[in-house]
């Protein structure tokens, strides 16, 4: 199960790895809280179930929660994939699908949580920026990392030519995470450290 809010270039990548690589697992479906999203059309078209769930049609964020977990467990999901997903969840929602729910960030988590990373990297001239797959808990963008990656930043970057360079990485380590989760190779440890069952 794959939430996004926009293009889901992210959901691509791990839907045509999971083809690709015959992952146990398929895509039983993607929602997005924006029904234009332009990746829900991509999703549809290769036939998974493809849900517009629009957050302004509910009164609140609780009572959006709650229609999305219950438009989720529908499909009874082993895992939910938050590629792009520009929501804050509530506390009651992340502790539903705790330990199964994970997120992709374009920074090097714990530095740059929240949003305009690209921009505050710049600023505070990083030499190397990233992207962060991790377990979601209730705090914005913390929770046990999976992976990471590390790009440079260059002389001359924009906010919009980091953001490519990362993208491009984002690309590579999420399916590569959520293979893993899949495959029952993460365990989280009671420091809450993410270990890899086979050293991967
Ligand atoms: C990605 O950069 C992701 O890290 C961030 O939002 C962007 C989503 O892109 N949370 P896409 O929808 O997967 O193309």
């Amino acid at each position: 199960m794959i939430l996004i809010s926009g293009r889901g270039s992210n959901m691509e990548a791990i839907q045509k790895a999971c083809v690709a690589e015959g992952w146990p697992a398929s895509v039983v479906a993607v929602i997005s809280n924006r029904p234009q999203a332009g990746g829900l059309a991509w999703a549809q078209a290769q036939g998974i179930a493809a849900v517009g769930l629009d957050h302004r049609a509910h009164a609140d964020r609780a009572a959006f929660d709650a229609a999305l977990a219950e438009e989720i467990d529908r499909h009874q999901p082993d895992l939910v994939v938050l590629a792009g997903f520009m929501r804050i969840l509530t506390p009651e929602f992340v502790a539903r699908y705790a330990g199964r729910l994970l997120n992709i960030h374009p920074s090097l988590l714990p530095s740059f949580g929240g949003l305009h990373t690209h921009e505050r990297a710049l600023q505070a001239g990083c030499k190397f920026a990233g992207a962060t797959v991790h377990f979601v808990t209730p705090e914005l963008d913390h929770g046990p990392i999976v992976i990471q990656a590390a790009v440079p930043v260059r002389q001359g970057d924009t906010p919009d030519t980091l953001a490519e360079r990362i993208l491009r990485c984002e690309h590579v380590i999420y399916p590569r995470a959520v293979r893993w989760f899949v495959e029952d190779r993460l365990e989280v440890d009671a420091a809450g450290v993410v270990r890899h069952l086979d050293g991967a």
